[in-house]
């Protein structure tokens, strides 16, 4: 079996991660042969060029055919899976709503080459800036693919949630279960510990509350800006892995018992607004994912969700005339 994964921004930080992960087979397994479609801006061909020599070297098994280009329709020709990485990113002092004008255009354009030249079954994963907002507007150009195959990276944040916490209890992150993040991919996103598990623990129990809202909601929200603080650089091996997990997931499945979070297509649970990209908790089974429903938020959650939904709204209040 074969599949075909396109990756935009390959020449950058997370393409240069993602592109060897996916080739070495750490998305699909050792079974699927995956074909490469690499995307870059007409400046960043060489580089783009260079990465494909290096994965040439690495003689990968797992490993098909690598193209290289700066035509969007080529590069979304029959993909199967398509990484949405190509975008600026933030620097120092920036919030990543800053990005949102200088990078919508980018997926409007996008979404049309995906929907014209896609395998319609496509599975999208937009990590690039705003995400959100940025899935949104691919998604709202691309009318004949269903909206669910559109979604924005949240795992990233739910896997620093898990480290923090693991951190907090002296556990391991293997131990920790059913954390969540709602809402957006900026600093008004809700980390959730409220149903999560420390082994067969409630977290709740083993972490006070002054924890929970002054250090743990905190350090998660700004991960971003603290790494971008210490590296001058923003999160790239950590989203690439990110990113792997969240298709991985939706792919074969998540982890029994356990919970991740995907920002997907609101259809209206937990009161949030239809068809913006708001991050729930989510299981992933046989290929699609559906949200955890039913949870007891207490009224600190509803206004944390509530703030986060806020701001997804004037995003795309702020890019109207691309959807
Ligand atoms: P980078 O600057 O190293 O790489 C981006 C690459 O995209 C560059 O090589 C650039 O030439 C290319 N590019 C720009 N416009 C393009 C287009 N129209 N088509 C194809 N390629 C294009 O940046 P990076 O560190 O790899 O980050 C990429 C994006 O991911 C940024 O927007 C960053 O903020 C975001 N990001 C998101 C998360 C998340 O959790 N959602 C985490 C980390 C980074
Ligand atoms: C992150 O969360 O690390 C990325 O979104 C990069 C950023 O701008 O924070």
């Amino acid at each position: 079996m074969s599949k075909t994964i396109t990756i935009t921004g390959a020449a950058g930080q997370i393409g240069y991660q993602l592109a060897f992960r996916i080739a070495s087979g750490q998305l699909l397994g050792n079974s699927v042969k995956v074909n490469l479609n690499l995307l870059e801006i007409t400046p960043a061909l060489d580089a783009l060029k260079g990465v494909a020599m290096e994965l040439e070297d690495c003689a990968f098994p797992t490993l098909g055919k690598v193209s290289t280009t700066d035509d969007a329709a080529a590069a979304f020709g029959d993909s199967n899976f398509a990484f949405l990485v190509g975008a600026k990113p933030r620097g120092p002092g920036m919030e990543r709503s800053d990005l949102l004008i200088e990078n919508a255009q980018i997926f409007s354009a996008q979404g049309k080459a995906i929907n014209n030249n896609a395998d319609k079954d496509i599975k999208v994963l937009v990590v690039g800036n705003p995400a959100n907002t940025n899935a949104l507007i691919a998604s709202a150009n691309a009318p004949d693919i269903n909206p669910r195959s559109f979604s924005a990276m949240m795992r990233l944040d739910h896997n620093r949630a898990i480290a923090q916490l693991a951190n907090k209890t002296n556990t391991h992150n293997s131990e920790i279960r059913k954390v969540a993040i709602w809402g957006n991919h900026s600093t008004t996103q809700y980390p959730d510990i409220n149903h999560a598990l420390v082994g067969s623990k409630k977290a709740s129990d083993l972490v006070d509350e002054t924890w929970v809202r002054e250090d743990f909601i905190p350090r998660v929200q700004k991960r971003g800006a603290e790494i971008i603080q210490a590296r001058g650089l923003s999160s790239a091996a950590s989203a690439a892995s990110a990113a792997i997990n969240h298709m991985r997931d939706w792919e074969l499945g998540s982890s029994e018992n356990d919970w991740v979070s995907m920002a997907i297509p609101s259809d209206g649970s937990y009161g949030i607004s239809e068809g913006i990209i708001f991050s729930y908790p989510i299981v992933c089974q046989n290929g699609d994912f559906s949200i955890i429903q039913d949870l007891d938020l207490d009224n600190f959650s509803l206004d944390s969700i509530k703030h986060s939904e806020k701001e997804l709204l004037e995003e795309r209040e702020a890019i109207k005339h691309l959807l």
